[in-house]
C-alpha cells in the first residue's frame, strides 16, 4: 500500500475507534458511563495486580474454608467487589443477585417482585429495624424500604458499595429510611438483640463458614424475629465425580469469590445449629419458576458490545491496566453460571426462612 493510503487508512480507523468510544463510552447504561468505570478504591495503577492476586487466591475455592486462608477471605471478597462493583452496575443494575424470570415482565419487575418476596417473608412492617447483611449498592434495600416502609440497615464489606449505596438511597428519596454501614458480617457492629426482622439476598455464600454468618444474625436478632435468605448451593443433581459438572461449580466459585458452595440439604442444619427454628425451605428456582439464567443468555450481545467498548477505553489509556482482564472473568464465569442454571446442578435461590425462639 502506498504510504499516502496507510496513512489515510489509518487516521480513518483512528477516528472510527475514537467515534466508537466516544459514543459507546460515553453510553449510559443503567445509571453508570463506561468512561466513568471505577475500579473502587483500587487506584488505577494497582488494578492488574489485584485482579491477579485476587485470581491466584480463588484458584482452589473448595480448601480455602478448610486452612488459615480463610481468615483472609473477607479482604478478598472486598478486592472482588472494588473489581466488579462498578461493571456490575454498568452492565446488570443495581441489584446485585438474580430472579426468576416472568413471562411478560421486564427484568426490573421480575427482580423487584423476588425482593419484595424477602420483606413479606419476614414481615416487614413500617416502623420496624430490618438487617440487609451483605447489600451491595443497596438495590433491594431500596425496593424493600418502598414496599414495606420498615428502616433498612445494610451492612457490606466494600466501602465503595457504601458510597454508591448511600448516593442511591439520597437519589431516591429514601435515605430517610435506608441506612449503609460499612463492616464485616461476620462480626457485625451492631447490639444483640436490636433487629426486628433479617434478610440477605446471595451474599452469606461469600462467608468461609455458613455457621459464622448465620450465628451473628440470629445474635442481632430480637426473639420471635424472622431471618430470611435466599442461598447458592449446589443442588442434588450435582455430582462432584463428573469432571464437567465440577468445571461449572468451580468457574462459578473462582468468579465470584466463594470459598466452596454448600450443598442444598446442608443449608437448614446449619441454622437450626445456631439456634433457628427452620419455618420453610423452598428453591425458588424450581417449576413453575421461569429461569433465573435467561437474562444471563440473553446479555451475550450486550457483554460483546461492553467488550468492545473496555477494551477499546484501556487501549487509550482511559481505562486502567486489567479492566479488560475482569470483564473476561466475568463473562466466563456468566457462562458458568447459565450452564449451572440449565442443567439444575446449581441455584442461587435457595430460599431458607427461619425464626429465633421466642424468649
Ligand atoms: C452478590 S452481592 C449481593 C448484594 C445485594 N444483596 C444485592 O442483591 O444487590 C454480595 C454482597 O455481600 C457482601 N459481602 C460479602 N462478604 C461480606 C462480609 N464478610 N461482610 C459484609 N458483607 C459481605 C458484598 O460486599 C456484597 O455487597
Amino acid at each position: 500500500m502506498e504510504p499516502a493510503a496507510m496513512l489515510c487508512t489509518a487516521a480513518v480507523a483512528g477516528l472510527g475507534l475514537y467515534w466508537f468510544v466516544w459514543v459507546m463510552g460515553s453510553a449510559e447504561q443503567k445509571g453508570k458511563r463506561a468512561v466513568e468505570l471505577k475500579m473502587g478504591s483500587i487506584s488505577r495503577d494497582k488494578v492488574q495486580d489485584k485482579y491477579r492476586q485476587y485470581w491466584s487466591f480463588f484458584q482452589r475455592p473448595q480448601e480455602i474454608s478448610e486452612t488459615a486462608d480463610k481468615e483472609k477471605v473477607p479482604a478478598f471478597v472486598d478486592t472482588f467487589y472494588n473489581l466488579v462493583t462498578d461493571i456490575y452496575e454498568w452492565g446488570w443494575g443495581q441489584s446485585f443477585h438474580f430472579s426468576p424470570a416472568i413471562p411478560g415482565r421486564s427484568h426490573r419487575d421480575a427482580t423487584r417482585i423476588h425482593e419484595e418476596r424477602a420483606a413479606d417473608l419476614i414481615g416487614a412492617a413500617p416502623g420496624q429495624r430490618i438487617l440487609d447483611a451483605g447489600c451491595g449498592v443497596g438495590g433491594p434495600m431500596r425496593a424493600i424500604a418502598a414496599h414495606s416502609r420498615a428502616n433498612v440497615v445494610g451492612i457490606t464489606i466494600n466501602e465503595y458499595q457504601v458510597s454508591r449505596a448511600r448516593a442511591h438511597n439520597r437519589k431516591a428519596g429514601l435515605d430517610g429510611l435506608c441506612e449503609v454501614v460499612c463492616g464485616n458480617f461476620l462480626d457485625m457492629p451492631f447490639e444483640d438483640a436490636s433487629f426486628d426482622g433479617a434478610y440477605s439476598i446471595e451474599a452469606t455464600c461469600h462467608a468461609p463458614k455458613l455457621e459464622d454468618v448465620y450465628a451473628e444474625i440470629f445474635r442481632v436478632l430480637k426473639p420471635g424475629a424472622l431471618y430470611v435468605s435466599y442461598e447458592w448451593v449446589t443442588t442434588a443433581l450435582y455430582r462432584p465425580d463428573d469432571p464437567e459438572q465440577v468445571e461449572v461449580i468451580q468457574g462459578i466459585e473462582r468468579g465470584d469469590a466463594l470459598p466452596g458452595l454448600r450443598r442444598q440439604d446442608e443449608i437448614a442444619a446449619i441454622a437450626r445449629r445456631v439456634g433457628f427454628e427452620v419455618v420453610r425451605e423452598e428453591d425458588l428456582a424450581r417449576a413453575p419458576a421461569g429461569p433465573w439464567w435467561a437474562r444471563l443468555k440473553m446479555g451475550r450481545l450486550a457483554y460483546w458490545r461492553n467488550h468492545l467498548v473496555i477494551k477499546a477505553l484501556s487501549l487509550l489509556g482511559i481505562a486502567p491496566k486489567g479492566v479488560a482482564d475482569v470483564h473476561e472473568m466475568l463473562y466466563s464465569t456468566a457462562g458458568h453460571l447459565s450452564r449451572g442454571g440449565e442443567t439444575g446442578i446449581f441455584t442461587p435461590m435457595h430460599m431458607i426462612l427461619c425464626r429465633k425462639p421466642a424468649a
